[in-house]
Parts: structure tokens; C-alpha cells; sequence
């Protein structure tokens, strides 16, 4: 079963030291998994449209707007703003939930993100990606492995990250329970789900219609 915990990097100042570092530490853990990697080779070619839901930092966002110049891209955080950020990539502050969906739909984007929401919320957010024509999602997949992998970096990482990845672990998904907790399936959404050795559990949702 998920066990939601807050994680200590969602109630720090953007600038605090801890968190900058946790965060550094965040971008060496998307390499690792190759989150971004499997994101970038997933987004359909012709694609008009990316929205990114918990975009971070940005750096995923950056790289897209290189690799999908024909794109309009959109992201949604409560961080302000990164500086480095090309000016094409619009970046809409704030609680997701008090924001609407994009009109135009296309390819939407959550990377370690939907992990922090309780249910209740995680369908609430179902309701909100349906006009989008595809979906990625990359997850922590609560399992052991993923846990033990986490234990071996400990070294590596700073407190707020080691706290952070425990806690995102047990809050992340067993196979099977994000599609259905989003209700994708009913709502129109062909899902190819696959697991990742390093933690990742990754849907590929495209709409039938
Ligand atoms: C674990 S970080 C992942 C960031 C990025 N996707 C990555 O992989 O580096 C989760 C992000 O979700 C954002 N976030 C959490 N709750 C949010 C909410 N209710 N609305 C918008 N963004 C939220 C946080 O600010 C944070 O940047």
C-alpha cells in the first residue's frame, strides 16, 4: 500500500543551500534512471504541443524546446521560473490544481511527480490530463529493489535526498495502480506500462479516439 510522507525538499526555500544541493543530487538521479532519456525518445515526432506537470528546474524542458523546435511547450510548478529557461518555453507558476489545462492537448509530460498525491487528488488529475492526446509518466515503482539501490547512495547524497528518495519510494506504485487510480483506461487512454531495474515505472497513454 503507498504511504505518503511530506518530502523535506516541497517545504524548503527554493535558494536554501540544503535544497539546492538536493536538488543537483535530483538531476543525477533522473541520469541514472534515465528519466529524461526514455521522455525524449517517447514524445511522438509531430507533436505540437508538450506540457510538462511538476517541470522542477526545467532541464527537461530546455532540452525539448531544442529537440521539438515546431513545438509550443508549457510547464507548471510552483517554483518560479529557472533563469536559464529558452524565453519560448511559457512557465505557469503555482498550485497545478488551481491552474486549467491547456486548450490544445498534445503530449503531456509528469516526471517524479505524481507520486505526491494522494488518491482522491491523483483522480482529480486523471480528470484534468484527459484532453491530452498522449501522456508519458515516469515514477518511483515501490518495490525493494529500488529501495536496496537507494540504501547503496546513501554516500553520495545529501540528507533532504536520502529522506526525500525513501519517502517517494514508499509513496510511489506498484504495477497497474496509476493507471487505474487515474482512471485512464475508462476514460478513452490505450496504457503500455513497463518497469525500469533502476525504480522507474513508465506509462505510455494514448488516447483511442
Ligand atoms: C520531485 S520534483 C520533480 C521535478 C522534475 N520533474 C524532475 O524530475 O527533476 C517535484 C516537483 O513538483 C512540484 N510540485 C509539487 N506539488 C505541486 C503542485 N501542487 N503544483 C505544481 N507543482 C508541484 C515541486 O515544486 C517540484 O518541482
Amino acid at each position: 500500500m503507498r504511504k505518503l510522507t511530506p518530502e523535506l525538499l516541497d517545504h524548503l526555500p527554493h535558494d536554501d543551500p540544503g535544497a539546492l544541493r538536493s536538488r543537483a543530487d535530483l538531476r543525477r538521479i533522473n541520469f541514472f534512471m534515465g528519466n529524461e532519456r526514455w521522455i525524449a525518445s517517447a514524445i511522438p515526432e509531430n507533436t505540437r504541443h508538450i506540457t510538462e506537470i511538476g517541470a522542477g528546474e526545467g532541464h527537461l524542458l530546455s532540452r525539448l524546446a531544442g529537440k521539438f523546435p515546431q513545438a509550443e511547450i508549457t510547464a507548471y510548478d510552483l517554483a518560479p521560473r529557472p533563469a536559464h529557461l529558452p524565453p519560448s518555453v511559457k512557465w505557469l507558476q503555482g498550485d497545478l490544481f488551481s491552474h486549467a489545462p491547456p486548450a490544445d492537448g498534445g503530449t503531456l509530460i509528469a516526471n517524479l511527480f505524481l507520486h505526491h498525491f494522494t488518491d482522491p487528488q491523483l483522480a482529480e488529475l486523471g480528470a484534468w490530463m484527459r484532453g491530452f492526446h498522449t501522456l508519458l509518466i515516469n515514477e518511483p515503482q515501490r518495490a525493494r529493489l529500488p529501495v536496496l539501490l537507494g540504501k547503496l547512495a546513501t554516500p553520495f547524497i545529501h540528507p533532504i535526498t536520502r529522506h526525500d528518495m525513501r519517502v517517494s519510494i514508499e509513496a510511489g506504485f506498484a504495477p497497474g495502480e496509476l493507471a487505474e487510480t487515474l482512471g485512464l483506461t475508462p476514460h478513452g487512454f490505450h496504457v503500455t506500462e513497463t518497469t525500469d531495474w533502476r525504480g522507474a515505472i513508465r506509462l505510455v497513454c494514448q488516447r483511442c479516439d
